[in-house]
C-alpha cells in the first residue's frame, strides 16, 4: 500500500497532476485525492484547475465531464470499466424522438449521462442544482433525463411540466420503504438523510434530501447526534472522519455502487506512471456537451 502511495506522490509531482475523487470512491482513494466532492463540486473544480493532468477517480461520465470542460488537459481515467448503469439507460436516438414530439420543451440532463446525450441537451444538472436549473429555464415544459426519481423530486418542487425518462440508479432504487421501517425500529428518533436518486416513498420519510455534499453539510451543521444515511456507503468515510462524535448508520446494505469500488491505488499509480487511460471525445460532441455543462455552471452555481 505505502509503495503505491509513494509512487502516486512521485508521478503526481513529475506530471503536475491533480487527483479528483467522488465521495463514493473507496476510502483509500479518498485519502490520497487532492479534492473529494459531489458531482457539482467536481465539475466546478475540473473547469478551474491549472494542472496539466487530471486523474479522475469515479465512474466514466465524471472523467468524461472533466475532459469536456478541460479539452486541452490530459484527463486520465484509472478504471475505464467503471461505468454508471443509469448513464447507460439514456440513448441519443430515443432522446431525439422525444425532442421531436415536444419541440417546445427544454432538455435538462443529469450529469450521470454520456457525452453524446449531454450534446443533445440544453443544460445539464446535478442533484444539488436540478430544481434551480429547471426553475431558471424560460420553458414551461422540461424533458428530464435519465433519472425518474430525481425527475419526481424536481416535479414536486416546481410548477413546470416534467416529462420523465425511464432511468434509475440501481443502487439507490434498491432502497425500499421496508428499509426505512426497519431502521426506524432500530434507531428511533434518528434523522434520515437521503439522496434524491432514492424512490419517492423513501424520500417522503427523509428529514433531509440532498446531494452527497448536501448530506455532508447537513450532518456537519445539525445538532443531532445520530443519522441514517440513504446514499452510497462511500460517503460514510467522510461523514465519520469529519464528525467523529456523531453516529452514522447505512439505510440499506444494498447501498454499494460496484462500479465506484473498481478504482484501486495500483490503478491510480499505473495511470499516472503510464499516462493512461486518456479520455478522448469526438470534438463535435465535446463542443456541444460543453455548452450544456457550461450552461449548468452558469445557472446552477
Ligand atoms: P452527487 O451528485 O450527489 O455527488 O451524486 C452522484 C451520484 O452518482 C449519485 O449516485
Ligand atoms: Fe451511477 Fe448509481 Fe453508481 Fe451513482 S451510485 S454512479 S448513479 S450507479
Amino acid at each position: 500500500m505505502f509503495k503505491q502511495i509513494d509512487k502516486i506522490a512521485k508521478y503526481k509531482a513529475e506530471r503536475n497532476a491533480v487527483i479528483l475523487a467522488h465521495n463514493y470512491q473507496p476510502d483509500l482513494i479518498q485519502d490520497i485525492a487532492d479534492y473529494v466532492g459531489d458531482s457539482f463540486g467536481l465539475s466546478q473544480k475540473a473547469a478551474r484547475l491549472e494542472n496539466e493532468v487530471i486523474v479522475f477517480c469515479g465512474v466514466n461520465f465524471m472523467a468524461e465531464s472533466a475532459k469536456i470542460l478541460s479539452p486541452d488537459k490530459i484527463v486520465l481515467n484509472p478504471e475505464i470499466n467503471a461505468d454508471c448503469p443509469m448513464a447507460r439507460m439514456a440513448g441519443v436516438e430515443k432522446l431525439k424522438e422525444l425532442k421531436a414530439r415536444h419541440p417546445e420543451a427544454a432538455v435538462v440532463t443529469y450529469v450521470n449521462s454520456t457525452a453524446e446525450v449531454k450534446a443533445e441537451s440544453d443544460v445539464c444538472c446535478t442533484s444539488s442544482n436540478a430544481v434551480k436549473i429547471v426553475e431558471a429555464l424560460p420553458q414551461k415544459k422540461i424533458i428530464f433525463l435519465p433519472d425518474k426519481n430525481l425527475a419526481d423530486y424536481v416535479n414536486k418542487r416546481t410548477n413546470k411540466e416534467i416529462i420523465y425518462w425511464e432511468g434509475f440508479c440501481p443502487t439507490h432504487h434498491s432502497v425500499t420503504i421496508e428499509d426505512i421501517k426497519t431502521n426506524k425500529d432500530i434507531y428511533p428518533d434518528t434523522e434520515i438523510l437521503a439522496h434524491p436518486e432514492c424512490r419517492a416513498e423513501v424520500l417522503a420519510e427523509a428529514d433531509y434530501i440532498g446531494s452527497t455534499a448536501g448530506i455532508l453539510n447537513y450532518a456537519r451543521e445539525s445538532s443531532a447526534q445520530s443519522f441514517i444515511i440513504g446514499t452510497e456507503m462511500g460517503l460514510l468515510h467522510r461523514l465519520k472522519k469529519e464528525n467523529p462524535a456523531k453516529d452514522f448508520h447505512l439505510l440499506s446494505s444494498q447501498l454499494i455502487c460496484r462500479d465506484m469500488k473498481k478504482t484501486s491505488l495500483e490503478k491510480v499509480a499505473s495511470a499516472l506512471e503510464n499516462l493512461e487511460t486518456k479520455v478522448e471525445i469526438d470534438e463535435k460532441i465535446r463542443h456541444k456537451a460543453e455548452k450544456a455543462l457550461q450552461a449548468m455552471l452558469e445557472m446552477g452555481d
